[in-house]
């Protein structure tokens, strides 16, 4: 008698492996796109909102942002976002009332610089309630942001960052705290003319 036949082995895919750019993707990057050039704040969200962006109430998304797979963009009320890079491809969640400055990169993707093939892969990226992602600064793949946290302009952040923290440099460290308090201002109201 044959033994009894074990069942196929589950595919477990790694934690952090997830989404895929898809042509889904690809054509709402090129939408998103053409929309982050268009005049007119309430028009690009309409649109961005359309194309899949999950975007909260009374936010700012700067003209001349770039959003890849801007379906895997989750950005929470009153959020400001300048003009930033953003590849989300893995997946990015911006929480409320946080502030990504002009020249800001968020960016999920990277290679397997050890593999014959420099397989791309994809990492989630968050970033907290009140946190500050000031001009320049680099967020790489798989990084969390703490609630009101500060990333110093230029940084490049490596790894994740605690809440109230502030870091910067390259590879960034901790530089200083920021007092946790209860926050009177709301990014997204900052309406400077042609936005
Ligand atoms: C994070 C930031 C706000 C801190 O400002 P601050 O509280 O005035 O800090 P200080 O200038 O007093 O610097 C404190 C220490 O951090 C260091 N530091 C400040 N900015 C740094 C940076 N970007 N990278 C590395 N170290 C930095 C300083 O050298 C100083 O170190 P020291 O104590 O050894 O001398 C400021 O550095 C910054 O990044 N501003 C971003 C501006 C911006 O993006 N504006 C957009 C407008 S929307």
């Amino acid at each position: 008698m044959s033994e009894p036949s074990e069942a196929p082995a589950q595919t477990v895919p790694p934690p952090h492996a997830r989404i895929r750019n898809t042509r889904h993707s690809y054509l709402a990057t090129k939408l998103a796109y053409n929309i982050g050039r268009l005049h007119g704040l309430s028009l690009r969200i309409y649109l961005y909102r359309r194309i899949g962006v999950k975007i909260g109430e009374r936010c700012v998304i700067r003209r001349g942002v770039y959003i890849g797979s801007p379906n895997e963009l989750e950005v929470g009320d009153g959020s400001f976002v300048g003009r930033a890079s953003l590849y989300c491809t893995g997946g990015v969640k911006i929480g409320r009332n946080v502030n990504v400055s002009d020249g800001a990169v968020i960016i999920t993707a990277k290679h397997d610089i050890n593999s014959p093939k420099f397989e791309a892969t994809y990492e989630p990226i968050t970033v907290g309630d009140w946190a500050w992602i000031t001009t320049n600064a680099i967020i790489l793949a798989g990084v969390n942001v703490g609630e009101g946290a500060v990333v110093a302009a230029g940084a490049v952040v490596t790894k994740d960052v605690s809440p109230y923290s502030v870091v910067g440099g390259n590879p960034a460290r901790a530089i200083g705290e920021r007092k946790k308090q209860p926050f009177e201002y709301v990014p997204g109201s900052y309406r400077p003319p042609f936005l």
